[in-house]
């Protein structure tokens, strides 16, 4: 049966660079007799602003119960200043959907692109979960006396017995499988005596389960001057919502800028959510400069998940071969649009 795709390009570059991922899914299609169903959907500042609607009441069911992935280019626009459209869509769905797992690979293509000195691929290459229904994302709190010198504002981070164990579990079943031998698990637990003592005992409790994988623990302070320091040392990174949220950034760098960077919403079984980690970047929208890597790798990672193994390994050989050939933008020391790019990570697909 055609795997059934929502597509939301989105705003900014994220139009731009889902082009890209299209492309590289219908060549997919193609070379390996594959049928997806894609889908568009308008869901973005433009639509918001003309219709005032950021998803339809039915939006998050639709999507749920009509597909089998959705794909998001990016959401931002400076005339929606508050992000409300952007909250709606993107935290909407992860929350909707109960999206729980946000897998985020850091896996550097090519020494060349590494900031870093003297590092190349077999030294960055892990993967980060980051739990993506609680923490500090809920939006539980208030503001008093808003707008006064005497405001208070309260945002409170929510830790569950069942969404700590439930991300820290598929941190080890991902390491079980794959055939990894380490899960770090990331808190601030030194601080946070109260929340983060949740994380230490489900850790604790999870990685008795789990005798050949070793459980290492590490501060989030820490983890980020690991993470510049040795990031060989890493092979899986379990942490909550707002760590996560940071530390792939900066993941992001060490594998060659925010444009190479993949992700994967996911809540195994059940319909996902896959976009690039990259924003909107307004200011280089429709100028053929974004970086489509980060999410043609997203949409190699949506095939993975809806069971097309090989073809995502397809997607990932192009990827990795063109840009070692140096074929790619300006973000990677390319001198290739962002159309260009995908152009040459298809013709490489049709040529493997
Ligand atoms: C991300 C983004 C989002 C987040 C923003 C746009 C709300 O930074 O996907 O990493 O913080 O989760
Ligand atoms: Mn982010």
């Amino acid at each position: 049966m055609s795997k059934r795709i929502a597509v939301i390009p989105g705003d900014g570059i994220g139009k731009d660079v889902t082009v890209e991922a299209v492309k590289v899914i219908r060549a997919v299609a193609e070379v390996f007799g594959q049928a997806f169903d894609l889908h568009d959907l308008p869901y973005g500042a433009d639509y918001y602003l003309e219709t005032g609607i950021s998803m339809p009441p039915n939006g998050y069911a639709m999507l749920r119960d009509e597909f089998d992935a959705i794909y998001i280019g990016a959401l931002g626009d400076p005339r929606i200043p508050d992000m409300r459209h952007a909250r709606d869509i993107l935290l909407g769905t992860r929350f909707e959907l109960d999206l729980y797992v946000n897998h985020r690979p850091v896996r550097l293509l090519d020494a060349r692109l590494c900031p870093l000195k003297d590092r190349g691929p077999d030294d960055v290459n892990f993967v980060v979960f980051r739990e993506n229904t609680e923490g500090l994302y809920v939006n539980i709190g208030g503001r008093f006396k808003a707008g006064t010198p005497d405001e208070i504002a309260v945002q409170e981070e929510i830790n569950t017995y069942k969404g700590v164990h439930r991300i820290i579990r598929h941190a080890f079943e991902y390491a079980r499988a794959h055939g990894l031998t380490k899960v770090c698990m990331a808190d601030k637990s030194n601080a946070l005596t109260l929340g983060h003592a949740l994380w230490q005992r489900v850790f604790a409790g999870v990685a008795g389960e789990y005798p050949g994988i070793e459980p290492i623990h590490l501060y989030i302070d820490a983890l980020a001057m690991q993470m510049v320091k040795n990031p060989a040392q890493f092979q899986v990174i379990v942490t909550n919502n707002m760590f996560g949220d940071i530390v792939t950034d900066l993941g992001a760098q060490i594998q060659g800028g925010l444009g190479m960077a993949a992700s994967g919403n996911l809540h195994p079984g059940r319909t996902s959510m896959f976009e690039p980690v990259h924003g909107s970047a307004p200011k280089y929208a429709g100028k053929n400069v974004a970086n489509p890597i980060g999410a043609i790798l997203s949409a190699a990672l949506m095939l993975e998940y809806l069971g097309c193994e090989r073809e995502a390994a397809a997607v990932e050989a192009a990827v990795k071969s063109a840009v070692q050939a140096g074929e790619g933008p300006a973000e990677i020391g390319g001198a290739l649009g962002t159309k260009e790019t995908g152009d040459a990570i298809v013709a490489r697909l049709r040529k493997n």
